[in-house]
């Protein structure tokens, strides 16, 4: 063990890519028509190592039902229907019908179209009409950035004990503190996450995972409820 976490370099993060298993046609065909039909929007996708990290994060878990709130194109939410099997459900929130037009055909060829519902509708109506009792495994919140912490105050109570809270770009990019970039309420809201939701949970706010060959990081936060 080092006293730090490890950067992830330009080498680092291509001998990731290249030694893990991310990928296989449909997801590329995936990637390749996101880049093609949408290439002004397809850096909202997560990356091929992210999609691997979920996949392989929602088996360790144990997932039986998830909630993705954006889901674009489609590809954290095959990650992550994958590694649920057969037998989990993932609830997908998105508002737009065009995006998620095209995820619906991957799910279609990726055999995934059972454990998958859509709601198209803004995620914090769809959050707010689900059961209050404890019933998520796993949140993948990947949306409306200016929403973080109302999702987090519907989502946490309706966690299981042990269920799982996944924020993506939560810290924005390294320049993490004071940065004009990366306004204080990211921060902060590290507090009133807390406060919000009135209940237990650990916190890992940091992510290792590389977004691309860009200059930013997409740094996550990592949760469980207790
Ligand atoms: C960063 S992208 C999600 C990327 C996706 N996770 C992937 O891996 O491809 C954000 C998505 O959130 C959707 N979105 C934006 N505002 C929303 C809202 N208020 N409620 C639900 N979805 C929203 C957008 O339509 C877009 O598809």
């Amino acid at each position: 063990m080092t006293n730090k976490t490890v950067g992830m370099t330009d080498e680092l993060n291509a001998y990731i890519v290249a030694h893990s298993s991310l990928s296989d046609p449909i997801v590329a065909d995936l990637i390749a028509e996101t880049h093609k039909v949408l290439p002004r929007r397809a850096g909202m996708q997560v990356a091929p190592d992210q999609a691997g990290f979920l996949e392989l994060f929602t088996r360790l878990v144990g997932v039986r039902y998830a909630v993705e709130v954006g889901t674009f194109t489609g590809l954290s939410s095959i990650a992550i229907a994958r590694g649920m099997g057969t037998a989990g459900r993932l609830l997908c929130c998105d508002v737009s019908e065009e995006f998620t037009g095209i995820a619906r055909r991957y799910w279609e060829r990726a055999g995934l179209t059972d454990r998958i519902e859509l709601r198209i509708a803004p995620a914090l109506e769809t959050l707010r009409g689900l059961p209050r009792e404890p019933h998520i495994d796993l949140v993948f919140v990947d949306a409306d950035k200016a929403e973080y912490s109302a999702y987090w105050a519907e989502l946490v109570p309706r966690m299981r004990p042990g269920g799982v809270l996944l924020y993506d770009t939560f810290l924005i990019d390294q320049r993490t503190v004071g940065h004009p970039r990366n306004p204080a309420f990211l921060l902060e809201r590290g507090e009133l996450l807390e406060r919000l939701s009135g209940e237990r949970v650990l916190r890992y706010r940091e992510g290792a995972v590389r977004c691309e060959a860009e200059t930013s990081f997409r740094a996550g936060i990592v949760a469980v409820k207790v």
